[in-house]
């Protein structure tokens, strides 16, 4: 990959976590000792494609997440900015904070502590080529589609995959959607890779990861802990390096 290119993760921490339930939004939440946030910059940190970091906050934790971000040992320039209400709105932000000079981005929620360095090079180095690509998993239930309170209709599975972040674009492309979306009235989109397609552009499908979980409700945190506990995962020790 050439080293050249600009490339800036910025990282979703704009939530309040309410399916979890905690006592502070889940990005501050502890996951084996350490924030669950601190897993993101660690490992967008020691990716040598990735030259810039944005942190998207809520604007109630602004000061929390500096004393966090700037407390710890980040090799890359980075920058704390505050979010919006909705995760569209704070994906913007983060678009509008980031160097000027940015070639690609990488978009991640906070919420998924347990990317790995494999799968972040696979989806830049799928976005350097297609201009926009997202990771994806398969599903393994059956999805059902329902109408009331009865079985409407059984999708095939193979065609339905379950995309999961960090999302890589080459810059105009998702900042063009973003524009458009907002010009649009479109304020409440869950992805970025959805509205990349809306406006009719393509996104390339590279391999998720199913350790790459999200964290949602406590249950997961739990999850989580299970899986570093057992130490899947390949560069787990970077990620979960002590600051
Ligand atoms: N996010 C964000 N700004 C928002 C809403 C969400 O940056 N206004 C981020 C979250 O911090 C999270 C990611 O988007 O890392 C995915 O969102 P989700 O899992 O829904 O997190 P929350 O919105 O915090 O949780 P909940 O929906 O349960 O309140
Ligand atoms: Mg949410």
């Amino acid at each position: 990959m050439r080293k050249t290119k600009k490339n800036t993760a910025i990282i979703l921490a704009g939530g309040t976590g309410r399916r979890m339930r905690g006592d502070v939004p889940k990005q501050f939440s502890f996951l084996g000792g350490i924030p669950v946030i601190a897993y993101s910059l660690n490992v967008f940190d020691s990716c040598e494609e990735v030259s810039d970091i944005v942190v998207v906050c809520h604007p109630g934790y602004l000061e929390d997440m500096e004393r966090l971000v700037f407390g710890k040992d980040i090799r890359k320039p980075v920058k704390v900015v505050p979010g919006g209400e909705t995760r569209q709105s704070s994906s913007f932000s983060g678009l509008e904070n980031c160097p000027p000079d940015t070639d690609y981005v990488l978009i991640h929620d906070s919420a998924r502590p347990l990317v790995s360095r494999a799968t972040i090079t696979s989806v830049l180095e799928a976005a350097i080529e297609e201009g926009a690509a997202g990771p994806a998993i398969d599903t393994t239930d059956t999805i059902v589609e329902q109408a009331g309170a009865f079985i409407s209709g059984m999708p095939d599975r193979t065609v339905l995959k379950r995309v999961q972040t960090p999302q890589a674009f080459r810059f105009n492309i998702i900042t063009e959607a973003h524009e458009k979306a907002r010009e649009t009235g479109i304020n409440d989109s869950s992805d970025d890779c959805g509205l990349v397609i809306a406006y009719g552009g393509k996104v390339k499908v590279v391999r998720g990861d199913s350790l790459n979980i999200k964290l949602t409700s406590s249950l997961d945190l739990e999850l989580a802990e299970c899986i570093i506990r057992k130490g899947f995962g390949k560069d787990i020790e970077t990620r979960s390096k002590v600051p």
